[in-house]
């Protein structure tokens, strides 16, 4: 696709075959992710998005079933199976669908645990984190006189801004957001499209998303996965006004999935 032609590639995914327990689930995947966008993952329940998400920062491999892969994913240039894991995570973060703060850590905890778990042990440098993290979605204002109650007390949209800022706070390269916003109200929606915007200016997003309106409005390329392969991948300007395949098309107007 012309898109990894313009700027650097983030992800080089070639021929990706993934199979679990022998079962075809991601079939003779190719795409590029170009550096400094919001790159879109579409498709109907059980076309393979999550799990094309997670081969992305090798969360995949915490699966207990037997996985195998053929294929080539390079993060910057790099095979990504040959990066250490725990450095790679570092780099590219992940929200889910469903908000998952530590709901017992207090809100300022819960940003700053992974910090120390990434050796920052500064305490001044990380009060500076939380605060910029917070601030970053928006959460600040909202938060800043009760940093201490648990997150648990936090409403789902802003628990999941929470998710956002723990993720940030460790300054990755990519973030990858898996229906970040289908599990919360449209206001808090608006917010998350909002930051997505935003954050892209200085980190590359991949973002799973089950709405084609959503899509539409924040992504720049868009994938478009059925069954585990890969219909159509291109600017989400050519995408959603004139789809080339038929099931893209039916998808975007909203008559599958
Ligand atoms: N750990 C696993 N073990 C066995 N099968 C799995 C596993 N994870 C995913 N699958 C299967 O892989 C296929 C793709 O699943 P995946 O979660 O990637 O779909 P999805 O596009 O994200 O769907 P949804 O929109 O419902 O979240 C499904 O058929 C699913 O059952
Ligand atoms: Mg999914």
């Amino acid at each position: 696709m012309e898109a990894g032609e313009r700027t650097e590639d983030v992800f080089n995914i070639s021929r990706l075959y993934l199979y679990i327990d022998d079962k075809a689930i991601l079939k003779n995947i190719s795409v590029k992710i170009p550096n400094n966008s919001v790159f879109g993952i579409m498709g109907p329940s059980g076309s393979g998005k999550s799990t094309l998400l997670k081969v992305l920062n090798r969360l995949i491999e915490i699966y207990d079933s037997k996985i195998k892969v053929d294929g080539k994913v390079l993060y910057f240039g790099k095979d990504i199976f040959q990066i250490d894991a725990i450095k790679l995570r570092k780099e590219v973060g992940m929200v889910f669908q469903q908000p998952n703060p530590f709901p017992h850590l207090s809100i300022y905890d819960n940003i700053a645990y992974p910090l120390k778990s990434h050796g920052i042990k500064d305490k001044r440098e990380i009060k500076k984190i939380v605060e910029e993290s917070l601030r970053k979605v928006g959460l600040w204002k909202e938060v800043h006189d009760r940093l201490n109650s648990p997150a648990s007390q936090l409403s789902g949209g802003q628990q999941q801004r929470l998710t956002i800022a723990r993720a940030l706070a460790l300054k990755p390269k990519v973030l990858l957001m898996d229906e970040p916003t289908s599990m919360i109200d449209v206001v808090s929606s608006q917010d998350i499209e909002n930051l997505i915007k935003e954050l892209k200016k200085e980190m590359t997003i991949v973002l799973v998303s089950h709405n084609p309106q959503q899509a539409a409005r924040v992504t720049d390329y868009v994938a478009f996965l059925y069954n585990g392969e890969l219909v159509e991948c291109g600017s989400s300007d050519e995408i959603f006004t004139s789809p080339k395949n038929e099931l893209t098309k039916k998808y975007v107007i909203g008559r599958i999935g």
